[in-house]
C-alpha cells in the first residue's frame, strides 16, 4: 500500500515537472510570437479608436443639431416672441404674463432672486417639456413653442431650501 502511494506520488511529481518543463520551453517560442500579435492588435486598436471618434462626432452632431440651448447673448424681441419674465424666489415663482398662446414662440427670461433654482415646465401628464437654471445675477433665456393648449405646471428642479417642493405654479397655454 505504502509503495503504491509512493509510486503514485512520484508519477504525479514527474507530471508536474514535465508540465513546468513544457511551459518553460514553449514560453520562449511564445515570446518570439509577441511582436506580430502586438503589431496586429495595435492596428486593431487604432482602427477602433478612429471608429469611436467618428461615431462620437456623428452622434454629437446629430443630437445637438439644432443646438438645444438658445443663444444667450441674443435678444428675443416682443414682436417675434411672447416674452415671459420669470423670477424664482424662496419659495415661489413670479411669471409675467402667466398665459401664452400655443403655436407662437415663447421666450422665457429666467432669473433667480435669492439662490439657485431650477425652472422646469411640465405638461398635464407631468412630462418635462423644458427647463433652464434660475440663477441670481443672470437671466437665462429659454425658448419654447407650445403645440398643445392646456395648464402647464412650473416646478423647481433644484433643491433650494425647506419649501423647495412647494415651489409650484401654473402656466396657461391657450
Ligand atoms: Cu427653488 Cu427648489
Amino acid at each position: 500500500m505504502v509503495s503504491t502511494v509512493y509510486a503514485v506520488t512520484l508519477v504525479c511529481m514527474g507530471l508536474i515537472v514535465a508540465v513546468f518543463y513544457f511551459v518553460i520551453v514553449n514560453s520562449k517560442k511564445v515570446e518570439a510570437d509577441y511582436p506580430s500579435i502586438t503589431k496586429k492588435w495595435y492596428g486593431v486598436r487604432s482602427k477602433w479608436f478612429l471608429f469611436l471618434l467618428t461615431l462620437g462626432i456623428a452622434v454629437s452632431f446629430v443630437s445637438t443639431n439644432p443646438f438645444p440651448i438658445p443663444d444667450q447673448k441674443k435678444d428675443y424681441p416682443e414682436n417675434d416672441h411672447q416674452v415671459v419674465k420669470v423670477g424664482a424666489y424662496q419659495w415661489y415663482w413670479t411669471i409675467a404674463p402667466n398665459t401664452v398662446d400655443a403655436g407662437k414662440p415663447v421666450a422665457f427670461l429666467v432669473t433667480g432672486e435669492d439662490v439657485n433654482h431650477g425652472f422646469g415646465i411640465y405638461d398635464e401628464n407631468l412630462n418635462l417639456v423644458g427647463q433652464t437654471q434660475a440663477m441670481p445675477g443672470y437671466t437665462n433665456k429659454f425658448l419654447h413653442t407650445f403645440d398643445k393648449p392646456g395648464k402647464y405646471k412650473i416646478l423647481c428642479l433644484e433643491y433650494c431650501g425647506l419649501a423647495h417642493h412647494a415651489m409650484i405654479t401654473e402656466l396657461t397655454v391657450k
